[in-house]
């Protein structure tokens, strides 16, 4: 696999201080990802909706030390000092190293703060790995510009080269994380009818999408706030070795392929069938692996139920996905929102803890906030 691309050519760091702030969203798979190689190689590709609402904003400050003997950095979570969000970014940055030379060379001041609750069972992962990824992009390609040595020209970096190292790097981070910088839709992982798909990084859908899917809705009912009860790493590592794991990396292969006549075509019923079938199946791979697994709640299930009560008494176009958790991702195209909505406040929100639940729509991924 080529990731010599991403490893930049010798620069010398003039700057001595400097900030970015980024936001970037979470992202929602279509298919999912679930099993993976070293350093987030996916087992097999996979299709998401960039979210609009649920973001982190992330300002990484930077300041030249003395010695470049080992990583320097603090994190913040709403202006509180996070200690123990430190061991993730220390493993970040073991695994970017090779392709951020800077990265020793400065003490970083990392200050985020997501949009959504820290304990809302929504994982802040791939909106922080993001935000974080095109931060530290910020970073080289202006210590990039400030080499003389290098070329005057400013335009040392295209754009295109930017974003896709910005989700390399976010990868490597988590690998979700590299389908939020761009929208709406981000397919990661090589698939033989989508030209440009890689492994490494993900990429802006490429074809024709109907307008049925422009400005799609998401409501997320939050049915557990708990933390997650499986980490993704122990998640993804329940599929070595797993009895159904080959047929599976072989449906997620078929079910984008069929993706792309239904984003073509504007098919919602197919949509449907497949988004349903490859959450239950995420699902379905931890009920049957070794140790097991049962993410789903009571309430889940009651939801599940309501909705396809719904849909068929209304013959609406509503369906659900979900994560490795128990929230509920309801998913339905804009001209359906007030119908929904009324469907979600009278009998969906009953089912959330708390009544807590989350109005997202479709987004375009991340922005830069100020430098
Ligand atoms: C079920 O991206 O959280 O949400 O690469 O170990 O950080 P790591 O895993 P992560 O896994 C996400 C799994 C999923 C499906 C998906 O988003 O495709």
């Amino acid at each position: 696999m080529k990731d010599e691309p991403f490893t930049p050519q010798a620069y010398t760091s003039s700057i001595e201080s400097g900030s970015f702030t980024w936001s970037s969203p979470s992202n929602i798979a279509l298919v999912k990802y679930w099993g993976k190689k070293e350093q987030q190689i996916p087992q097999n590709p996979s299709v998401s909706f960039t979210l609009d609402h649920c973001k982190t904003t992330t300002t990484l400050s930077f300041s030249k030390k003395e010695d470049q003997d080992a990583f320097s950095f603090d994190v913040f979570l709403d202006g509180d000092k996070k200690d123990d969000f430190k061991p993730k970014i220390e493993t970040f940055f073991k695994r970017i190293e090779a392709y951020l030379p800077f990265l020793r060379n400065y003490h970083f001041k990392i200050g985020t703060s997501n949009t959504f609750p820290h304990s809302s069972g929504i994982a802040s992962s791939a909106s922080g790995m993001s935000a974080l990824a095109m931060c530290l992009m910020s970073v080289e390609k202006l210590l990039m510009e400030s080499d003389t040595a290098l070329s005057t020209d400013k335009s040392i970096m295209s754009d295109d080269f930017f974003i896709q190292k910005a989700s390399f790097l976010a990868r490597l981070g988590s690998g979700s994380a590299c389908r939020s910088l761009e929208g709406d839709l981000v397919v990661w992982g090589k698939h033989n009818e989508i030209d440009g798909s890689s492994d490494l990084f993900g990429i802006k859908y490429p074809f024709e999408v109907h307008k049925n899917f422009k400005n799609y809705q998401d409501t997320i009912l939050l049915v557990d706030k708990g933390e997650k009860q499986v980490s993704s790493t122990v998640g993804h590592n329940l599929m070595h070795g797993h009895p159904f794991a080959q047929e599976r990396f072989k449906q997620a292969h078929k079910n984008l392929s069929s993706l792309i006549r239904v984003f073509k075509e504007g098919d919602l019923d197919t949509f449907i069938e497949i988004v349903e079938s490859e959450a239950l199946t995420l699902h379905a791979m931890m009920m049957a692996s070794m140790p097991y697994f049962i993410l789903m709640k009571p309430n889940t299930l009651e939801i599940i139920n309501k909705i396809w009560a719904f849909r068929q008494a209304t013959n609406s176009k509503v369906c659900f996905t979900l994560d490795a958790g128990a929230n509920v991702h309801v998913l339905y195209p804009e001209n359906e929102l007030d119908k929904v909505c009324e469907f979600i406040k009278n009998e969906l929100v009953a089912y959330c803890q708390n009544g807590h639940y989350i109005c997202d729509v479709i987004g375009f991924g991340a922005k830069l906030i100020n430098n």
